[in-house]
């Protein structure tokens, strides 16, 4: 028997075109991805070249026009709209720039919300260990207003890992942290990616969260324009300047 599992996620020759007015907008024109167990993957790009909008197809938040998603080598375009609903409850953890919190709730209860409709509630000593590994195990009974940013984007953080899903989307997750904040999140990213095999893939502005992935995919257009690998540069800054070359370069983009 085979004992493979299919990856955590599988992007192939995904399409998605906006209407707005009369105007057509191709946020995605044909990406292909392939996410294996524990990867960090980093998604860059200037502004409008679709990394959101890729977020937003791996999670099921936006139908593709064409192409195929697969998580755990389930294809999202099958499901109906309640069970792909379930299904990303269960399986893909969503972090956002701006936290997202429920200003009225604790941080515990923050946590605990994606379990809602299974009764709300976590194993205690599960709940206690992710609090501990997060850092934030003496916010627990505070509100969001009480706490500091960095808090807030690891309660988020918590919040998307108590399901243990699959995956974990993060869109721009420093983009409102101070830099060493923000490079304290990153490490704990790391951590959870090389010690716990989470499947975590970032979107970011900047090369110093890029860095400290396993691999950094650079969109423009709409398409994967190209792809490093943490061999291929030796520091955030080398990143930078490669990710400025691959941006202004003139030649054409990879098909
Ligand atoms: N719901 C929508 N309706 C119409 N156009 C959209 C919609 N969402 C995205 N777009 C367009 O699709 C393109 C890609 O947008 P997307 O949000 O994916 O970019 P991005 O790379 O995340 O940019 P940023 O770095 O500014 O967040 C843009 O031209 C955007 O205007
Ligand atoms: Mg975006």
């Amino acid at each position: 028997m085979s004992t493979t599992n299919p990856p955590p996620l599988q992007v192939e020759e995904v399409a998605k075109r906006f209407r707005q007015g009369g105007e057509a907008v191709d946020a995605l024109a044909g990406v292909s991805l392939r996410v294996t167990s524990g990867e960090l993957v980093a998604v860059m790009g200037m502004s409008g070249s679709g990394k959101s909008t890729l977020l937003h197809v791996i999670a099921g938040l936006t139908r593709t026009d064409s192409g195929r998603v697969l998580v755990e080598g389930e294809e999202l375009a099958t499901m109906s709209d309640s069970r792909l609903t379930g299904f990303r409850r269960r399986r893909i953890g969503l972090v956002f720039q701006s936290f997202n919190l429920v200003p009225s709730l604790t941080a515990e209860d923050n946590v605990l919300l994606p379990l809602y409709g299974q009764g709300g509630t976590a194993d205690p000593a599960k709940l206690d260990t992710l609090f501990h590994r997060l850092g934030i195990a003496s916010r627990r009974h505070h509100r969001p207003d009480a706490m500091s940013g960095g808090e807030q984007q690891r309660v988020a953080i918590a919040r998307a890992l108590i399901t243990d899903p699959a995956l974990v989307l993060a869109d721009e997750p420093t983009g409102s942290l101070d830099s060493v904040t923000g490079q304290k999140l990153c490490a704990l990213l790391r951590e959870l990616c090389d010690e716990q095999k989470r499947t975590i893939i970032v979107v970011t502005h900047e090369a110093a969260v890029a860095a400290w992935a396993d691999r950094v995919i650079v969109m423009k257009d709409g398409r994967i324009l190209t792809e490093f690998a943490k061999t291929d540069f030796t520091d955030s800054q080398a990143l930078a300047a490669m990710y400025h070359e691959a941006v202004t370069t003139t030649k054409a983009v990879a098909s």
